[in-house]
């Protein structure tokens, strides 16, 4: 088994990760009521907040699996990317322990670690795989070959998807975090009702751009700002039509990746993979083209611990072990390689 922790965000997890992937114990303590004032992550009060959750956490997820220090391999920690206050608690915690135990510590992708979470509920399935990472940070789309290496496809320019959420949120004051509160609201609108524009690139490559939709969404409002305060409906249908926005945007690239390469399956993840309209029309997609859907439960979509296990497993297995002098990195990238998506003639739109 493997012990593994995750503080890259505002989310503290311990999880324990047997050899089959399967995750024995796995918690999450949120710090949504910390930063619930502020509408968003205050770096400073979550990297507090961890040093106060992680102890606590610890202990609970290693008596719910019923293991003491010694049944453990090795050590798994997020060593970036993320905040770096945040990223350093989880990752000095786990090199004390590594040191303390003499057990290998293993230093995980924290993106990587959201491409491999199927494998805590998935066989797995046929490569190359398409996987799609969209989250409050990041927004990413993977060529994933059977040993796991990644190439970019595309990535944000802007805002990550998850973060165009929390804005719009912002600006409704729906509360933080404002993902589930728009897809919940989105239910009750009717899309058509807004027109959203994709951004359009000169360059030649599919990226993804989310700050246009800010924008825009901003403008609407400012158009009726009492309109908007009175009327839940006319929340309602900008959100649904924002979220449909987000949606046809991801699935524009994923359709043109997948014209592209001879993908054999499809993965999704991150904390936006909770999004009930992307769940659906990305399996409705894959159903469409065949192949198999891997989409994690919602509580294996947002941040937790179990994910950086199933990395750590990878990164123990071929021998990448970390030196207890390493550090965490708040910007590592977590492809191989990069070989950007570009424009095809797959549609006559110009983005
Ligand atoms: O992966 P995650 O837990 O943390 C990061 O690595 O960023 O993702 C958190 C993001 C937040 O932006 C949150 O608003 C978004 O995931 N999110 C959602 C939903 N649930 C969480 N966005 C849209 N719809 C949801 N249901
Ligand atoms: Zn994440």
């Amino acid at each position: 088994m493997i012990l593994a922790i995750e503080t890259s965000c505002d989310d503290t997890s311990v999880a324990v990760i047997d050899a089959n992937r399967k995750a024995i114990a796995c918690r999450v303590a949120s710090q949504v009521k910390e930063h619930t004032p502020f509408a968003g992550v205050v770096p400073e009060i979550a990297s507090r907040a961890h040093l106060t959750n992680l102890p606590q956490v610890y202990e609970s997820v290693l008596s719910e699996a019923q293991i003491d220090l010694a049944d453990l391999q090795a050590i798994a920690v997020t060593a970036g990317p993320g905040l770096i206050g945040s990223l350093l608690v989880g990752f000095n915690f786990a090199k004390a322990l590594a040191y303390a135990t003499q057990k290998p510590l293993l230093a995980v992708n924290h993106i990587r670690g959201h491409v491999c979470a199927y494998q805590l509920e998935h066989p797995t399935p046929p490569f190359p795989a398409l996987a799609l990472v969209v989250s409050g940070g990041h927004t990413h789309l993977f060529h994933v070959d059977a040993q796991h290496r990644l190439t970019l496809l595309a990535k944000t320019v802007d805002d990550a998807a998850g973060e165009a959420f929390d804005k719009l949120a912002k600006m409704l004051n729906l509360g933080f975090p404002g993902g589930p509160q728009i897809d919940k609201l989105a239910q009750q609108g009717d899309a058509s009702q807004f027109r959203f524009n994709p951004s359009k690139f000169s360059d030649g490559y599919c990226h993804f751009s989310y700050s246009g939709f800010k924008t825009q969404a901003m403008r609407f409002i400012e158009q009726q700002p009492e309109a908007f305060q009175a009327s839940q409906e006319l929340r309602a249908n900008l959100c649904a039509a924002f979220q449909k926005a987000v949606v046809d945007h991801l699935l524009d690239r994923v359709a043109r990746a997948c014209d592209h390469y001879p993908f054999q399956s499809l993965i999704l993840g991150g904390g936006v993979a909770c999004n009930s309209e992307l769940r659906r029309r990305f399996s409705d997609f894959g159903a469409e083209r065949q192949m198999p859907t891997l989409i994690s439960s919602p509580r294996f979509c947002t941040d937790n611990a179990a994910m950086i296990g199933v990395e750590g497993w990878r990164l123990l297995e071929s021998g990448e072990l970390a030196p207890l002098n390493q550090s965490a990195d708040m910007s590592w990238s977590p492809f191989d390689q990069v070989d950007l998506l570009r424009t095809t003639p797959l549609s006559n739109a110009s983005n």
